[in-house]
């Protein structure tokens, strides 16, 4: 199941159609720098593909890029606004209503799952109340928000939201509070399409080592020291043995490998970089315990990424076309995982075009629009939207701290127990037995 969001735009035709020229621009991105590039020279793809053509003048292959790949200026840029589109769909179910203290006081005083609230006050961005679990997603939303602020500071609207790190949205509570009955929004990485009460952000695994924008470059190194013809004919896959995975694949996939498949859940000695992983044609992509950032990771090796269906969204994937930019895998009858992927491989096999033309897709998709860029400018414009809807001024919670002294103190004097949180408007709303039962994850196995 996929996101109905933004289904009417054919982005094939608009790539097709919006071949711009004459037009002189200068690409405001750290990736792809900032040399301006002239899309008067059609004929030399490389050089409007690219943007910085010096850097890659040694690489031939390069200069073999498919002219409908090479996305313009206003493709990139009808992608970008495609990609904020989400933002307003996202916050549409308080469109009406305002979003209010009351919301979201309720839900900092409901969910005992790690999350922690974000005030931005006269240009100050501040940490409230961080729980203890997880502090790696933590941290690194942390930094996340910190890049924001020193590329957007002296812009920043004042804000008051909470953001929470679970691989689950908790369930929502609307009108279960006498005081605080409005379920307020959530802010997370991954939501289903049901769950109207989650806004999705970019996620912290853009400042997980070694950060978005080096990562996105060592990777399309490796996709360009890996021609396609040097590349294996095989599937691809390592990943942990979460969500269901080994479910999906079944116990006997490990025994019935073919020549076109190298699937293996993750252990100590099969262990291979991302970067390595674009020395293979075909990477299967499959959800972990929800989504999985790494399809971001995947598409930037230039590979054909093949992938089932996934009821989880991110704040990018309403961008994916089925057939465009992955190849779907379709459903499979239990224990018959290697015979479907197989037979998948093989007609690809047959295929080399389409297979060139997704795998040319999904990278150029993340390399032009998924820029560290788009990812601060969706946190920018998300923000902005958030404090229009706000009914209050946001005033310093007492549980602040500022984001600076939260990321360099002491994670014990940063992190607080969930029953530590000042409540002031709410009370706790979660009981102690509700708490329990998020402890032990019985909403998350009515949710997951
Ligand atoms: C991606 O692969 C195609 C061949 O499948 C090749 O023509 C193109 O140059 C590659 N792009 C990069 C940036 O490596
Ligand atoms: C949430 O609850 C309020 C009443 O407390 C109700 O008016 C509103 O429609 C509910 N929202 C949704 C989306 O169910």
């Amino acid at each position: 199941m996929r996101t109905p969001l933004g289904r009417g735009i054919c982005f094939v035709c608009l790539v097709l159609s919006l071949r711009v020229h004459g037009a002189r621009c200068h690409v405001q991105d750290g990736d792809v720098s900032h040399d301006t590039f002239d899309l008067t020279e059609q004929q030399d793809s490389t050089k409007v593909f690219m943007g910085h053509s010096k850097q890659h003048e040694g690489l031939h292959h390069l200069r073999h890029t498919r002219s409908e790949s090479n996305l313009g200026h206003e493709v990139v840029q009808s992608l970008r606004d495609h990609l904020f589109s989400r933002i307003h769909l996202d916050l549409k179910p308080w469109a009406h209503s305002g979003i209010s203290l009351e919301m979201v006081e309720q839900v900092y005083c409901s969910y005992n799952t790690q999350s922690f609230r974000l005030q931005i006050i006269d240009q100050t961005m501040y940490i409230v109340g961080e729980t203890r679990e997880f502090p790696f997603f933590q941290t690194n939303m942390k930094l996340l928000l910190a890049d924001v602020w020193a590329r957007y500071e002296g812009r920043l609207p004042d804000v008051d939201l909470v953001i929470q790190f679970d691989d689950w949205i908790p369930p929502t509570l609307n009108g279960t509070h006498p005081m605080c009955p409005h379920q307020g929004p959530i802010f997370t990485a991954t939501r289903k399409a049901e769950d109207w009460w989650g806004v999705l952000c970019p996620e912290e695994s853009h400042r997980a080592p070694p950060g978005w924008l080096a990562y996105r470059k060592l990777i399309m190194r490796s996709a360009e020291r890996h021609p396609w013809d040097h590349r294996t004919s095989k599937l691809f896959f390592r990943g942990g043995a979460t969500g269901t995975r080994a479910e999906q694949l079944g116990p006997d996939f490990a025994a019935v490998q073919s020549p076109h498949l190298d699937v293996q859940l993750s252990n100590p000695s099969n262990h291979v970089s991302l970067p390595n992983q674009c020395s293979n044609k075909y990477l299967l992509h499959m959800d972990g315990n929800t989504y999985s950032t790494r399809l971001k990771l995947l598409m930037l090796c230039n590979s054909t990424v093949i992938k089932p269906d996934s009821p989880h969204q991110a704040y990018w994937w309403h961008l994916l076309e089925p057939g465009t930019h992955y190849v779907p895998t379709g459903r499979w009858e239990p224990g018959t995982a290697s015979v479907h992927l197989t037979r998948l491989v093989e007609e690809l096999e047959r295929d080399q075009e389409k297979a060139q033309r997704v795998a040319a897709n999904g990278f150029e998709l993340v390399r032009s629009v998924l820029t560290f860029d788009a990812v601060l400018e969706y946190w920018h414009r998300l923000l902005m939207a958030y404090s229009e809807l706000q009914t209050f001024k946001p005033q310093l919670h007492p549980d602040a701290m500022t984001l600076a002294d939260s990321i360099l103190a002491l994670p014990a004097h940063v992190q607080r127990p969930f029953g530590e949180r000042t409540c002031q408007i709410c009370g706790h709303v979660a009981t102690p037995e509700q708490q329990g039962l998020y402890e032990s994850g019985y909403y998350r196995s009515l949710h997951g």
